[in-house]
């Protein structure tokens, strides 16, 4: 199973990520994860993402897009996988489309998490991540058993950088110009299929196993 997963930041990619890749037993790749362990390990790449991703701007297309080949190459994607924000410009899923084709592959579907603009500010800047496993809260709609602290592994929570209100605005807007189109290629494509992310967690998932059918 090869699929995508969209939708406007905070939307819910990643929290429903976890959910698909646990059920469907296929690799989960961000590339929002993968610059965001490249800062943590100082690396060069971490570094240049950085400059643009606490912006709440794109980082360059050669740069993602190369960073995704390689990941696709990797043992675990032979039989499937999950991208979560990638591609997020035209110029990225021509790409995308591109190496897949050269190697014998195709997308069996793309999903929207589709959850207006006006609630998603309150969910990134409300989100409290793991930063030993990675896990996703929010203080509000999907908190913790104790505050602060992992369910999972007990270390303390953190939050995003980007995570702020006015950083988390920009983000949007670039959403709006960047990959907002992305819907319309992929629905010409006939793989787009849209749930409702505006909807309590196990019921977004829940539509997200009807649609993908199997
Ligand atoms: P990325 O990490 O991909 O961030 P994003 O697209 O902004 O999306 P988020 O991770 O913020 O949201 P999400 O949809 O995963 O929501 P979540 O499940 O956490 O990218 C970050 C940056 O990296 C970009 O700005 C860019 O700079 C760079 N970048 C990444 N990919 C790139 C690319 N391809 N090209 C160029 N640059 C790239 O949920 C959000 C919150 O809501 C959580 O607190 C959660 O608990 C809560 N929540 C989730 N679902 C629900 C629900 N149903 N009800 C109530 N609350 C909910
Ligand atoms: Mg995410």
């Amino acid at each position: 199973m090869k699929i995508l997963i969209m939708g406007r930041p905070g939307a819910g990619k990643g929290t429903q990520a976890a959910n698909i890749k646990e059920y469907y037993h296929i690799p989960h790749i961000s590339t929002g994860d993968m610059f965001r362990a490249a800062i943590k390990n100082q690396t060069k790449l971490g570094m240049l993402a950085k400059s643009y991703m606490d912006q709440g701007a794109l980082v360059p297309d050669e740069v993602t897009i190369g960073i995704v080949e390689e990941r696709l190459q990797e043992d675990d994607c032979k039989n499937g996988f999950l991208l979560d924000g990638f591609p997020r410009t035209i110029a990225q899923a021509e790409a995308l489309d591109k190496f897949l084709v050269s190697n014998g592959e195709k997308l069996d579907a793309v999903l929207d998490v589709n959850v207006p603009s006006e609630i998603l500010v309150r969910r990134m800047v409300g989100r409290r991540v793991c930063k030993n496993c990675g896990a996703t809260f929010h203080v509000e709609f999907n908190p913790p058993k104790v505050e602060g602290i992992c369910d999972f592994c007990n270390t303390p929570l953190i939050q995003r950088a980007d995570d702020t209100e006015a950083t988390a605005e920009n983000r949007l807007a670039v959403y709006d110009k960047n990959t907002a189109p992305l819907l319309e290629y992929y629905d010409k494509k006939h793989l787009l299929k849209t749930v409702n992310g505006d909807q309590p967690l196990s019921k977004v998932f829940e539509d997200i196993k009807v649609v993908l059918g199997r």
